[in-house]
């Protein structure tokens, strides 16, 4: 018999054509957003998932589905997981890293650009029908070029804008890790390490890059805020939590940071309101490796771990190995 496999969410038909070879498929084309009861329902009589970001596979769902083998996330971030509980359980985590690295710097650098420039704002002041004559001071920013660029994470998307800010714009770059890079990547990189509070005190732009967790929560709230230059901004294109949102609104009302650019944001989709009413933020619905071909290579990596592992009991990209 073939083994069975949800497909948790839309995704592209090539996808579900490959994955229909070799197992007999459910898929969600509809895209309907189960609730936790509706994924386990779903997920009945199961031996492998693909998830997005968005299915929370934790305990409960474990308990309500011990036919589950393997659950394939079309994520690099998998805080949608409960990796304790899957490995207690048997059931092998996998994620989708490397193939969306390049294209997610790109982005990071992109939100840099767009926030330190006042893109959005700008563009919102032109389509309102405001924009009467030139002035000296209208939307002046803050420049990329030359500034100093921190950034808090320094994983393989970390590195990538380090690269882009020290060899495109000569920037020079310092950073904060749970740990420190070896040498050689630190002088691909052109970064310098520092604390934490060096990297707030001192940069121009600060570019989260790390992964959630309970240790991540909050990482910047109202009194890391603080510490940042009146003039500095900040991009978040990690995860949503590792900012406290409304300490953000505060301090971007209070001019205490001059902007930031976020891709992603607590319990998003919502939005905190009152980031919502403040003009000094470039906010985008968590895009940051939405290309074509990157999301493509993103489904085909889960999709090749599923195959890998309920074929031939090799994933390409386990979370939890020792499960193996
Ligand atoms: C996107 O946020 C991802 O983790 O891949």
């Amino acid at each position: 018999m073939r083994p069975r496999i949800l497909i948790a969410r839309a995704i592209f038909p090539e996808v579900i054509d490959k994955l229909a070879q070799h197992f007999d498929v459910t898929s969600n084309q509809d895209d309907v957003l189960w609730t936790p009861v509706q994924l386990m329902a779903q997920l009945q009589g199961m031996q492998g998932v693909f998830t997005t970001g968005s299915e929370r596979i934790d305990a409960t769902v474990l308990a309500a589905c011990p036919t589950l083998k393997i659950c394939a996330n079309m994520a690099v971030g998998y805080n949608n997981f409960d990796l304790e509980a899957m490995s207690a359980a048997g059931v092998l985590g996998t994620n989708a890293p490397d193939v969306l690295t390049e294209t997610t710097a790109d982005f990071g650098f992109a939100l840099l650009m767009a926030t330190a420039r006042r893109l959005t704002e700008s563009e919102h002041f032109l389509r309102a029908g405001l924009w009467a004559r030139w002035r000296y001071d209208m939307f002046t920013g803050a420049d990329i070029h030359g500034a100093t660029l921190g950034i808090l994470g320094m994983g393989r998307i970390g590195q990538g804008i380090a690269r882009r800010g020290a060899h495109g714009f000569g920037m020079k770059v310092i950073y904060h890790n749970r740990s420190r890079l070896d040498a050689a990547t630190e002088a691909q990189c052109q970064a310098s390490y520092v604390s934490k509070e060096e990297l707030l005190r001192t940069a121009d732009h600060l570019v989260l890059v790390l992964p959630y967790s309970a240790s991540s929560h909050h990482a910047i709230g109202a009194a890391e805020l603080a510490q940042m230059k009146p003039t500095a901004t900040l991009v978040n294109i990690a995860r949503g939590g590792i900012v406290d949102d409304a300490a953000l609104a505060a301090a971007l009302r209070n001019r205490t940071i001059a902007a930031a650019g976020l891709d992603v944001f607590e319990g998003e989709p919502r939005v905190h309101p009152d980031l919502l009413t403040v003009p000094n933020v470039v906010l985008t619905p968590h895009i940051a490796s939405a290309t074509v071909p990157t999301r493509l290579a993103m489904a085909h990596l889960a999709a090749d771990n599923l195959i890998g592992y309920l074929l031939h009991h090799k994933p390409l990209t386990p979370l939890n190995p020792a499960v193996l």
